[in-house]
């Protein structure tokens, strides 16, 4: 099938590339030149496992172009997917902008029926507003079809998720673009969920937002844990057994981050108070989230008593493993909550060092994350990069002027770590913790 992708970011790139890996005919558009110019020359604007060779392969093959006119994709394909930013604005709510701009160049640009395809995270009720706009700006009188279909795929693990995805959601307003879409997906073997728009969307946000939940709710529990002496990890692994929990998702930390969940909750929040409903539950989740984070500093700060002029060596700036993605990272909340207070800092990450240079200033990348910890005072883990288990314990402790080790992502194993002579301190793990 002839597919458009508006929009190389995250979801748009995985999309077009994951596309015509199964056979499609993708062409991808962003208004970048210099974005453009570095796909096809063969650069990667992100970093993201796998996806290099996917691109490499299927524009190799011929499925996979790159142009920067929106006009010229929506000529070559019947099927117009929309992934371009839907940032937040100071207030919570989501910034519909580019979402609009698109509706209306693609609308400019139509001369026959088209299914135009909304991947970004919306509002419930965007697609009436698309529809809307299309409509007013469309010069010659065509037909088209909007249509829901919003993306789960996580960031390190996206071409994964992608490739098998657990469902598909086709919000639709009429049955016409129905099989067009199963077409699309029938290669990936997955349930096709087909609702309307509105559901559709509120799919998306609800998800995210019950991800997040999850997420606070063992944080909480962790809580409970440091004060009576109980194991999150274990607590976590009992309920998880229960396959109406499930696992996933219970890994206690110091918060979560990145450029959805934090995001994703506001928006929720501000779309229920927009429609007349407070979502309490939803602002303790944010609540939660705030103080696991001042707990982790406190903990840090208790310790180490005095924390001006304190060296301490922190790894990982990523939001999480797999990424070099920085934004909203708790990884740099902490560095620069910590500076804040006058500590020196000493920094490693294994993707994200280039990003975090643009946020994070006056401390010292270190390339090696087995050096991280030369002269410091103590060690911090911030992100769970699975390499960092891999870390030369026995030469952490010696380079440490103290050997203390702070674990936000509960890495090592508590007895463990006791036995290597570390005080260790990490989330919800015994009295001590
Ligand atoms: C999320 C959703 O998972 C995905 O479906 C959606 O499409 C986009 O948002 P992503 O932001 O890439 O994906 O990351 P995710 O793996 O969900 O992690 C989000 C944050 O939660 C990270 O900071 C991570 O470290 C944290 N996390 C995750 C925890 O603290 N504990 C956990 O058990 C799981």
């Amino acid at each position: 099938m002839k597919l458009t992708i508006i929009g190389t970011g995250y979801v748009g790139l995985v999309t077009g590339t994951c596309f015509a890996e199964v056979g499609h005919q993708v062409i991808c558009v962003d208004k970048d030149p210099e974005k453009i110019k570095l796909l096809l020359e063969g650069g990667m604007p992100i970093y993201e496992p796998g996806l290099d060779e996917l691109v490499r392969k299927n524009v190799n093959a011929g499925r996979l172009q790159f142009t920067t006119s929106t006009g010229e994709g929506v000529e070559r394909s019947d099927i117009i997917f929309i992934a371009v930013p839907t940032p937040p604005q100071p207030d919570g709510s989501v910034d519909l902008s580019f979402i609009e701009t698109v509706s209306r160049e693609i609308a400019s640009s139509m001369t026959a029926y088209k299914i135009i395809v909304d991947k970004s995270t919306v509002p419930v009720k965007t697609g009436e507003k698309v529809a809307e706009t299309i409509n007013r700006y469309c010069k010659a009188k065509v037909d088209f079809d909007v249509v829901s279909n919003p993306e789960f795929l996580r960031e390190g693990f996206a071409v994964g998720d992608f490739m098998k995805p657990d469902r598909v959601v086709v919000g639709v307003a009429s049955q016409r673009p129905v099989q067009a879409m199963k077409d699309v997906y029938t290669p990936y073997n997955a349930p096709i969920v087909v609702t309307d728009i509105n559901s559709a969307e509120l799919i998306k946000h609800a998800a995210n937002s019950f991800l997040a939940l999850k997420i606070s709710y063992i944080n909480a529990v962790s809580v409970l844990c440091e004060l009576s002496g109980a194991n999150v990890q274990e607590v976590a692994a009992g309920m998880g057994m229960d396959t109406r929990i499930g696992r996933q998702f219970l890994d206690a930390s110091l918060g979560f981050g990145g450029s959805c969940f934090p995001k994703d909750l506001s928006a929720f929040i501000k779309i229920s108070e927009q429609l007349g409903y407070e979502f309490g539950l939803l602002k303790e989740v944010q609540k939660i989230n705030a103080t696991q984070m001042d707990r982790f500093v406190k903990k840090i700060s208790e310790t180490m008593w005095v924390l001006k002029g304190k060296k301490l060596g922190i790894l990982g700036l990523a939001f999480k493993q797999n990424t070099d993605d920085v934004r909203m990272s708790p990884a740099i909340e902490l560095c620069q909550r910590l500076q804040q207070e006058g500590v020196i800092l000493r920094v490693h990450d294994p993707r994200a060092m280039d990003k975090a240079k643009a946020v994070l200033t006056d401390v010292t990348y270190v390339s090696d994350m087995n050096e991280v910890a030369e002269g410091c005072d103590a060690l911090v883990i911030a992100t769970e990069w699975p390499e960092f288990k891999q870390l030369d314990l026995e030469r952490a402790r010696k380079n440490l002027t103290h050997p203390i080790l702070f674990d936000g992502r509960n890495l090592f194993n508590v007895d463990e770590m006791e036995k290597l002579g570390f005080l260790y301190k990490s989330i919800g793990r015994g009295q001590g913790a």
